[in-house]
């Protein structure tokens, strides 16, 4: 009995060192379970003298209720103090200044089409579009590439289900844009087209822009001039240095590819030529009475040499760091 006190001192001692609810029921336990200590004494009252057993027995129960109580409010306190734990723990700080509205800009091949589109119309082009996933026909048969014509291999064509292939040029936009229209036809067809292709100047996709002009009496100086002219507007430099250089296209005769002076060398930037008969004929146009000319541009690399970009695949990784250039 003499130890009692100094028994339920220990116990609140030790209930209000522990820092979570699962050692406060150990501690518990350890006073009040029922191999506890207080248990204990409780038990040993039987060897008491009969006339000591009440008073030890109501002692006994007093300092059992004083443990039971501390641990009731330590109980609470622990679950206060948790709470709050995670109060703040989950806080929004509310006066964080905000990530801020950066201002969108467009894509630089955007801004590219938009530029040429709108350099075009003001010499009285009219723009058309057509299909990503073309036909055999309009991609290669009725712009003069029958089935084996080499021609056909050098395009590295990406073919998808159902014997479609996805286009590799703006050039079957012509033809579909001729069969629906008679002459004059003074077109742009500006569009995404796809070869199996990658490296600092290729990408599998990429865009180009394709122009066509059937009337009567077009020649190949109307090619040169347009062509020669879209260009000194575009760079905005009257002494831009470009050639046409004899090449070979199964849909032009006569074909050529255009340069542009570049450092010490020259770019291709596209190619052209005079419609071929042929291509006509498939759209039942009179190739006695009109004729005239077609080109594709890549937009990229137009792209590159007005920003200065030396490499295609920037256009495509959407870096933020790139992209925020341009606006
Ligand atoms: C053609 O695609 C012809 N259809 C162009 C044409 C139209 C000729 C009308 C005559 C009349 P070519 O394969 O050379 O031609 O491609 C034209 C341009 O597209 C190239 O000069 C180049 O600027 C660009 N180009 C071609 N392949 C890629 C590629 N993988 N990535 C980026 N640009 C490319």
């Amino acid at each position: 009995m003499e130890s009692l006190d100094q028994l339920v001192q220990e116990a609140l001692e030790e209930f209000r060192r522990v820092k979570d609810p699962d050692s406060l029921e150990r501690a518990k336990a350890r006073y009040l379970g029922r191999a506890g200590i207080l248990t204990g004494l409780l038990k040993t009252l039987g060897r008491l003298p009969p006339e000591e057993r009440p008073v030890a027995g109501a002692r006994i129960n007093q300092a059992k209720q004083r443990l039971e109580e501390a641990l009731a409010r330590t109980r609470e306190a622990l679950a206060w103090r948790t709470l709050e734990e995670r109060l703040a723990s989950e806080a929004l700080d509310v006066s964080l200044p905000g990530r801020g509205q950066g201002v969108g800009g467009l894509h630089p091949v955007t801004r590219t089409l938009a530029r040429i589109e709108a350099l075009f119309a003001s010499i009285g082009f009219e723009i058309a579009s057509g299909p990503e996933i073309e036909t055999d026909y309009y991609n290669f048969t009725a712009l003069n590439i029958p089935e084996g014509h080499p021609a056909r291999a050098m395009h590295d064509t990406f073919y998808v289900e159902g014997g479609l292939l996805l286009r590799t040029h703006t050039s079957p936009i012509q033809i579909r844009y001729m069969e629906r229209h008679t002459p004059p036809v003074k077109i742009i067809a500006p569009g995404k087209v796809y070869r199996v292709d990658s490296d600092a100047t290729h990408s599998p996709m990429f865009h180009q822009v394709e122009g066509l002009w059937i009337d009567r009496h077009i020649t190949f100086a109307d090619l040169k001039g347009v062509v020669a002219d879209f260009l000194a507007r575009f760079f905005e430099r009257d002494t831009l240095r470009i050639r046409f250089r004899p090449s070979f296209f199964p849909f032009t005769e006569p074909s050529a590819e255009i340069d542009m002076s570049f450092g010490e060398g020259w770019l291709e930037l596209g190619g052209c030529g005079m419609v071929h008969p042929n291509v006509l004929k498939f759209v039942d146009i009179d190739a006695e009475r009109y004729q005239g000319f077609a080109f594709g541009l890549g937009v990229e690399r137009l792209a590159m040499l007005r920003y200065g970009v030396n490499d295609i695949r920037a256009f495509f990784e959407n870096d933020m760091r790139f992209l925020k250039q341009f606006n």
